[in-house]
């Protein structure tokens, strides 16, 4: 029985030691067949060496546990060194990553707005009509709703064509005033040299008492917005339509090309359109359950912004994920 201790003690690795348990524990094995000549034992010493195999089958068992967890502790410790990654070997061409253009100008946008108090609001993309339409002055059938070429899916709600609606969920949960951006995706069919079916808007919001909020103020914050985005370009605002707002503007920079001289990137007119805004349409108020309050709210595409800055061509190329485009921006 000594040599079985030995046995357990020699085993180095776990594949062994299982050999070992099973030729000592096992059905087969040498404790088995001790207990098996218990037959043979004459009936009054049978209890002592019934209690001489318990003690010894004790020891080899503590043994054995013993052994095991210290074999158990050593091919993890081997599998880890195997492992080791060595975090300071050079590797000549690794590269960094960088923010994509469209993010990098849409965080400008949201520090921008962050810094003046705005809150940035979400809300889903895919919406329900009256959130993306009705509450927006958009009724059925209105032929405004033709202005927004809409994705629409089998259970009567749309892919957001604009991140308006969540001006209308803003509104719908806060009570006035509300001082708000949203920005995020928006869906439309649509895809040429400026549009993709996918492209990023902010929205703007401000909400007051009535008479509080005026078209200056307006007028104020798309100038400084636009200066602090584009540099010293001059601004210039003209009467448009949203079904959203009265009155409404478009609202045009100097072209940054060719400082308002005109040339092939602003059509020779010497401006390039940015934006929509106006002051909130009553109706809007109305639908939101909005009483005495006045208001502005703007909405802008970031690729366009991010294209002027950058001065990239093709829209398109934003979304194609080549790595020779996107290393310029690092
Ligand atoms: N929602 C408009 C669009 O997508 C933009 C806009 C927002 C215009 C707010 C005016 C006021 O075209």
């Amino acid at each position: 029985m000594d040599n079985l201790a030995a046995k357990i003690e020699a085993a180095e690795d776990l594949k062994t030691l299982e050999e070992v348990r099973i030729g000592i524990f096992g059905k087969k094995g040498v404790l088995a067949a001790e207990f098996a000549r218990m037959k043979e034992i004459p009936n009054e010493e049978k209890r002592a060496f019934a209690q001489k195999l318990n003690t010894e089958k004790a020891k080899l068992t503590q043994l054995f546990e013993a052994k095991k967890m210290a074999l158990e502790a050593k091919a993890i410790e081997e599998e880890m060194a195997a492992d080791a990654v060595d975090v300071t070997m050079y590797h000549g061409h690794s590269s960094a990553g960088a923010l994509h253009p469209v993010q990098e100008t849409m965080n400008r946008m949201i520090d921008y707005f962050v810094a003046l108090n705005f809150s940035v609001e979400e809300g889903p993309f895919v919406e329900d009509d009256f959130h993306n339409f009705e509450a927006l002055n958009l009724p059925a059938h209105h032929p405004a709703r033709d202005m927004q070429d809409t994705f629409y899916l089998k259970d009567g709600h749309v892919l957001r064509t604009h991140t308006s609606p969540v001006q209308i969920r803003t509104m719908q949960r806060q009570k006035p005033p509300i001082r708000m951006i949203s920005p995020g995706s928006v869906f439309r069919r649509d895809f040429d040299l400026t549009h993709t079916p996918m492209f990023h808007q902010v929205e703007v919001l401000m909400v007051d008492e009535e008479g509080k909020i005026s078209f200056a103020n307006l007028k104020w914050i798309l100038e400084d917005f636009l200066r602090y985005m584009f540099g010293d370009v001059k601004v210039r605002f003209r009467p448009s339509f949203f079904p959203f707002t009265e009155p409404s503007a478009e609202v045009d920079i100097s072209c940054i090309f060719c400082a308002g001289k005109g040339c092939r990137v602003c059509s020779h007119t010497g401006w390039l359109e940015v934006l929509g805004s106006g002051m909130v349409d009553p109706n809007v108020f109305k639908a939101v359950g909005y009483e005495g309050v006045s208001g502005y709210a703007f909405g802008l595409g970031v690729e366009r912004f991010a294209m002027l800055i950058h001065r990239i061509g093709d829209l398109r190329s934003l979304f194609e994920g080549d790595v020779r485009l996107l290393e310029q921006f690092r």
